[in-house]
């Protein structure tokens, strides 16, 4: 089966909350909440690929040394398996707005799963969980 890599990231700001943004009309799971990113081009590093990938989208730059791999996502749909890693991000510099007319909401960690979402992102819900629960 084709492998499909995308990479997503989990914005995260002062107060905790987490950014996701709605896959618009006329697209694949359109209306459904993901974590913002895209697919790799041919050749690019993951942290390349979100780095462009939220600039595009999000009109925001990253540096790589504050992008953080937290687990990976992976799925088999009908047509292709995705395999989705997936990185945290606290510090970004630019004002977010939806590049691409994409809503975006910034949800407290225990709304995530009032948002539907692409079946390969829901099970990345724990493992954020996980980091943002104190201990
Ligand atoms: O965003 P894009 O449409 O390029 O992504 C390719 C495919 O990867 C989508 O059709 C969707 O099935 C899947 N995807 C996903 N979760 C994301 C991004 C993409 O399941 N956060």
């Amino acid at each position: 089966m084709k492998m499909v890599l995308v990479v997503a990231c989990a914005l995260i700001d002062a107060d905790g909350r987490i950014l996701l943004a709605q896959r618009p009309e006329g697209k694949a799971l359109a209306g459904l909440w993901e974590f913002p990113g895209g697919k790799l081009e041919a050749g690019e590093r993951p942290e390349d690929a979100l780095i462009r990938e939220l600039a595009e989208e999000l009109g925001i730059t990253v540096r790589h040394a504050c992008l953080a791999p937290l687990t990976f996502a992976s799925h088999a749909y009908d047509d292709f398996h995705l395999l989705m890693p997936l990185y945290v991000c606290r510090r970004w510099e630019g004002e977010i707005a939806g590049r691409e007319g994409q809503a975006l909401a910034w949800v407290r960690p225990g709304k995530l799963r009032d948002y539907p979402m692409p079946p390969a992102d829901a099970p990345l819900i724990p493992h954020l969980l996980d980091l943002l629960s104190p201990l």
